[in-house]
């Protein structure tokens, strides 16, 4: 009983939000540098290209760029049999279309896969972790445009041919599935997509999301030839929507809900679209660019896992008059049974069981757990240590829900990196005030700071869990 002998325990991380060194050694512009710092309840601001006098906060981050060999020496001391990072599609192409790659950038990838290696470390890659090449939205206008299909491809080879031999499991777009809500900031990071007047947005998503699942099967198809060996993953972000009641108009409404969030998924998994995307395009009559030959690509090009986030479940209530529980058309409300973080994230241990098993009982195949971890505000003592109980509180309960999930329920869960191992800048909000790891890097919101690296309490608690492979928690 227990998880699998050789289950992957370790961390994950994005590049945009550790590595700085964003103009470094022939590195392009990508969307993250051109998004400020925001704050708890204030949004980032998106800038027309990098603006003097803005503070960019990805731009320095957590400079890993230079300290890699320190961190990556602090994850193998936790005892890390994986790392998930991903690769910034900016440094090996920094404009996107470029004709070669970029070799700097290749090589400082290769010094870090080594470097994980060193230590018995996996590297596990996401391709596209919200860092699409400015340039490409500026001269393409993003994933609205079918030509992002082939300059994703292209750069997803590159790195297939060039860590063939240091990298097995791969994702192809994070969170995919954020976009569903089609506001701005999340268009823009999913699908590197600027909002004009006269667009429609959510139409625009649906569009912008076929092609990058076309690219992402054409990704998959093209790894396999090129090492048969290869574990190509999508990355979904999954917060099950709960029924607010069990009032069957509420149930209904859930449904509709998770449609609306997890299609993304039903077309990575079983390559092609479910009956109910194809009636509502009908119903609103929208007709996209999906080519027969798309829609071959996509059923030979499904994915091996389920890589997904968990931090938070909703719930939901049906709105009056939405007889036909529409989408958009519900309202999402605060579920009175659980609590809530400093950034109002609820906190649902169960939800990580109940997801696993949605996940499963829907595809019956294998998943890991690639992010789930509490942002929150830490306090350093005087002896350079942080007593983050709470976070330990977090990560407990919800290893137990997984392993429930596993022992319980009999999930097939190849492995689990939180998020993150290492304080780093938040996506949402530009802070890095919002601490997520069991190592402090001494820097703030203002970007003042060391940048020196330290220890938490939940450091060597997590070290414990990896040595009894979760049976200590
Ligand atoms: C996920 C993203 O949505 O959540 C990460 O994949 C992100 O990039 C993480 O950092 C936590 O969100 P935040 O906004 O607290 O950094």
């Amino acid at each position: 009983m227990g998880f699998r002998s050789d289950f992957l325990w370790g961390g994950a991380v994005a590049a945009h939000q550790l590595e700085g060194s964003w103009n470094e050694d022939g590195k392009g512009i990508s969307i993250a540098d051109v998004m400020t710092a925001g704050a708890n309840g204030v949004p980032r601001r998106i800038t027309d290209g990098v603006v003097e006098g803005e503070n960019y906060p990805n731009h320095e981050a957590i400079d890993f760029y230079h300290h890699y060999k320190e961190d990556i020496a602090m994850m193998a001391e936790m005892g890390f049999k994986c790392f998930r990072t991903s690769i910034a599609w900016t440094r090996i192409f920094p404009n996107g279309d470029d004709k070669e790659p970029n070799e700097a950038g290749l090589q400082f990838y290769d010094n870090l896969f080594d470097e994980c290696l060193k230590y018995g470390i996996q590297p596990v890659v996401t391709l596209c972790h919200f860092e699409l090449p400015y340039h490409l939205v500026t001269e393409y206008g993003g994933f609205r445009n079918r030509k992002c299909i082939d300059f994703f491809v292209k750069f997803a080879k590159t790195c297939f041919e060039r860590y063939k031999k240091k990298v097995k499991y791969w994702m192809t777009f994070n969170e995919i599935n954020n976009q569903a809500d089609y506001t701005q900031h999340n268009l823009l990071q999913e699908s590197g997509i600027l909002l004009k007047d006269g667009d429609n947005p959510e139409k625009l998503m649906y569009q912008a999301a076929h092609y990058e699942l076309v690219a992402s099967a054409m990704a998959v198809k093209a790894g396999h030839v090129i090492n048969p060996d290869f574990m190509i993953g999508c990355m979904i972000s999954m917060c099950p929507v709960y029924p607010a009641t069990c009032n069957p108009e509420d149930v209904m409404c859930s449904v509709g809900a998770m449609h609306q969030k997890y299609w993304f998924a039903d077309v990575h998994v079983r390559g092609y679209y479910p009956a109910y995307m194809e009636k509502l395009f009908e119903r609103k009559n929208y007709k996209l660019d999906r080519t027969e030959e798309d829609m071959r690509i996509l059923k030979e090009g499904a994915v091996d896992y389920i890589a997904f986030s968990y931090y938070m479940s909703m719930a939901v209530k049906n709105k009056e008059n939405n007889a036909a529980f529409d989408y958009n058309n519900n309202s999402y409300v605060r579920n009175e049974y659980v609590d809530v973080s400093d950034w109002g994230w609820p906190i649902d241990s169960m939800g990580l069981r109940y997801a696993l098993n949605w996940f499963y009982d829907r595809y019956q195949i294998p998943m890991m757990v690639v992010e789930n971890g509490l942002g929150a505000y830490d306090k350093k003592m005087p002896d350079d240590t942080v007593d983050d109980y709470y976070r330990i509180d977090y990560l407990k309960n919800h290893i137990a829900a997984m392993r429930d999930a596993v022992n319980m329920d009999g999930v097939d869960l190849l492995g689990y990196t939180m998020w993150a191992p290492i304080d780093i800048v938040s996506a949402s909000t530009g802070e890095m005030d919002k601490r997520y790891g069991f190592i402090y890097v001494d820097k703030n919101n203002a970007g003042e700071g060391t940048l020196k690296r330290s220890k938490k309490k939940s450091f060597y608690w997590y070290k414990k869990v990896i040595e009894t492979n979760g049976q200590e928690l």
